[in-house]
């Protein structure tokens, strides 16, 4: 059985431009961000406090958060991988924050610099000041059906850090299949895993799309009870310290599944494909989108 209804949160303006050469103007994320609340997206990821250094196209994140126009209701998480990122979030008026490890150690030196005992460690002071302030805190965990430098990985060591970032405090848990190599039999045996150590009710999937498996990813994890799924308007992005990975799941082509199953998300299709629309436009590229494919007159 499938649940009644399904928390998209969607990553675009973050997951999907992140990986972008070049540089987005920071009133086109704004728009965008402001066109996702509009056609009902109940989170949306923001952008990330993490270092311009390693990440240049994030490195307006303030000018992004005083700029977008936040709709009641609509959270607006923002990544922060340590200390520093967090409290600039804070001083930008971010009101939830995600932290992001993995469970892939070569994974975690690649793209935190750091191991994952080490990102536990630091995710531990961002935890305390968060609860000092009172911001929920959502914990990823990357890697979770492959990793681009170790290959397999164990659905043990994905339960064993999922639980380590719930035990913590996390009140949800994205489980991110970062280079999109996961198929429904990987997914139903980390499930299987994690469902041991955390609740599935604190559980979200996290699809790319490299291998085309994302939808029947997302499907097999609502059987197994999630009901919080992650995914990019126009299927933009990846991540720049996974060579290779390709865009997570369109927003758009788990709305028009979602809904075909009778399962509500309070999103408006026709306002979200306006917001792919705009996007493709702006970056000058054709959307990853099925639906939008289909339904645009290209
Ligand atoms: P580091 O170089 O080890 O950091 O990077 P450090 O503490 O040694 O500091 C070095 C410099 O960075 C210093 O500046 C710090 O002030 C600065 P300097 O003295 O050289 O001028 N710095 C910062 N600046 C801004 N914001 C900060 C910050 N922290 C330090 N928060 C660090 C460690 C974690 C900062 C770096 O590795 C980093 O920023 N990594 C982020 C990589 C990233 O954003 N990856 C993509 C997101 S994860 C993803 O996409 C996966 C996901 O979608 C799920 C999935 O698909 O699986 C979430
Ligand atoms: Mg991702």
């Amino acid at each position: 059985s499938f649940p009644e209804r399904v928390k998209i949160v969607e990553v675009g303006p973050r997951d999907g431009l992140q990986n972008e050469k070049t540089i987005v103007p920071t009133e086109v994320k704004i728009h965008l961000i402001d066109m996702l609340s509009e056609a009902g997206l109940p989170v949306i990821e923001a952008t990330s406090f993490v270092s311009p250094k390693w990440v240049p196209q994030m490195a307006d994140q303030e000018e992004v958060m005083r700029g977008l126009h936040k709709k009641p209701g609509v959270n607006y998480p923002v990544l922060t991988p340590n200390l520093k990122g967090f409290q600039a979030a804070m001083k930008a008026g971010a009101k939830e924050v995600a932290i992001f490890g993995a469970a892939s150690e070569l994974f975690s030196q690649k793209n935190i610099n750091c191991s994952v005992d080490e990102s536990l460690v630091r995710f531990e002071e961002v935890m305390r000041a968060a609860k000092q302030e009172g911001v929920p805190v959502r914990g990823y965990v990357s890697c979770v059906l492959g990793c681009p430098y170790e290959g397999k990985v164990s659905p043990n060591k994905v339960a064993e850090v999922a639980k380590r970032l719930y035990s913590m405090g996390c009140y949800e848990i994205s489980l991110g299949d970062t280079i999109g190599v996961g198929t429904p039999g990987g997914m139903t045996e980390m499930l299987d895993a994690v469902k041991k150590e955390v609740p599935v009710e604190a559980l979200a999937v996290h699809c790319h799309d490299t291998y085309g498996q994302a939808l029947a990813n997302i499907l097999v994890a609502l059987q197994n009870g999630v009901s919080v799924v992650d995914s990019s308007v126009a299927g933009l992005g990846g991540c720049p310290y996974a060579q290779g990975a390709s865009g997570n799941v369109a927003t758009e082509d788990v709305v028009y599944m979602l809904h075909g199953l009778g399962i509500h998300t309070g999103v408006d299709l026709p306002k979200l494909l306006a917001a792919g629309s705009y996007i493709c436009h702006s970056l000058n590229r054709r959307t990853n989108s099925k639906v939008a494919q289909a339904s645009c007159k290209l």
